[in-house]
């Protein structure tokens, strides 16, 4: 398809000056192509999906409908970040939905991952679709397509990413990354003024701390999950690791080993922590780590993470192990 070709005059975005031409280009063209309608987008908070949003209000400004749907599986301090860099900085028209019940009532007791996915899929394209059916007016869907999701040699979006676009939403498509490469669009977000805990946020799944909560979810693993994470990525800004590797998570398995705390016996979870560094996620490395910086994290996480009393280190680089464990 023609359009789904990168136009050859189009240059790499590398530099501020050429994230500032793509942007006054784009906003024209948004202009031209929205009028005066409205937009609707999924907002989750990831990069790309930012970027959109980003560039959307500065074209149409509350002519964009953000939606952003908290599935209860977002990292620590995500959703409250949205709401405040779009809703509060930014001006946008936010709808903020706390599905997050709804969410884990569908997932109770179901372990397989593949279902798990599909679940998590579908209920959030029902629960986008329901707050879509809930607005007027509404005639384009805007997406962060990009570039590698068009040539399908993106290994992360294209065999799994939650979501795509809700059949029933027959809207007319509006997709101006779709051309860019992530690091173009991280300089696009830089330049659009996001903060870099957006623009430079590792990947992180559409299925989200889901598939790190392994088996069926329960709340308190799953907090359990959020906790340890938050911790892990904290300790890696500190030790000047954020953006160093490539991807860092924690996972809680679902099994118990014995423990002792405080001189009282435990019967309580491990924590996994994962660290990969990859060029395009088709294989990874193990990322070595400072043996220190484990011990800090074997510290924190046993006596801050309720429910967990030991902390195992994945070794396994891709193959064997995927990145993810489900
Ligand atoms: P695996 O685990 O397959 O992961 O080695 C490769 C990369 O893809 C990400 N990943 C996902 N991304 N939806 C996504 O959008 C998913 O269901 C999903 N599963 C894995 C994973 O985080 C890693 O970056």
């Amino acid at each position: 398809m023609e359009n789904n070709v990168r136009p050859a005059s189009l240059e790499r975005i590398t530099s501020p000056a050429l994230a500032e031409a793509f942007i006054a280009e784009q906003i024209a063209a948004l202009r031209a192509q929205i009028g005066d309608k409205k937009v609707l987008l999924a907002l989750s908070g990831g990069v790309d999906s930012s970027v959109v949003a980003a560039l959307l209000i500065r074209a149409v400004g509350r002519q964009l409908v953000c939606v952003h749907v908290n599935h209860g599986l977002l990292r620590k301090g995500e959703p409250e970040q949205v709401v405040r860099v779009f809703r509060d900085e930014l001006g946008a028209e936010l709808i903020y939905v706390d599905a997050v019940d709804r969410f884990l009532d569908k997932l109770a007791g179901v372990a397989d991952p593949e279902t798990k996915r599909k679940i998590i899929g579908k209920e959030f394209i029902d629960v986008f679709a329901e707050e879509a059916g809930k607005l007027d007016g509404i005639e384009f869907l805007a997406q962060g397509t990009i570039y590698p999701d068009i040539l399908e040699s993106g290994p992360v979006k294209s065999h799994h990413n939650v979501g795509g676009l809700p059949e029933e939403l027959n809207f007319e498509l509006v997709e101006p990354v779709k051309f860019l490469y992530k690091d173009e669009v991280r300089v696009i977000g830089k330049a659009l003024g996001l903060p870099d805990s957006m623009v430079y946020r590792q990947p992180f799944p559409g299925p989200g701390l889901g598939v790190r909560c392994v088996g069926a979810i329960t709340r308190d693993r799953l907090e359990a999950v959020r906790e340890s994470d938050a911790i892990l990525r904290e300790e890696f800004a500190k030790n000047g690791l954020e953006g160093q590797v490539w991807q860092y998570f924690t996972v809680v398995p679902d099994f118990k080993s014995t423990g002792i705390t405080d001189g009282k016996r435990t019967y309580d979870w491990p924590v996994v922590i994962r660290a990969v560094n990859t060029v395009d996620a088709v294989t990874a490395e193990v990322a070595e780590l400072p043996f220190a910086l484990l011990q800090k994290l074997t510290e924190r996480i046993t006596s801050e993470v309720k429910g967990v009393n030991r902390v195992l280190w994945d070794l396994t680089p891709k193959p064997s192990g995927t990145i993810e464990w489900e």
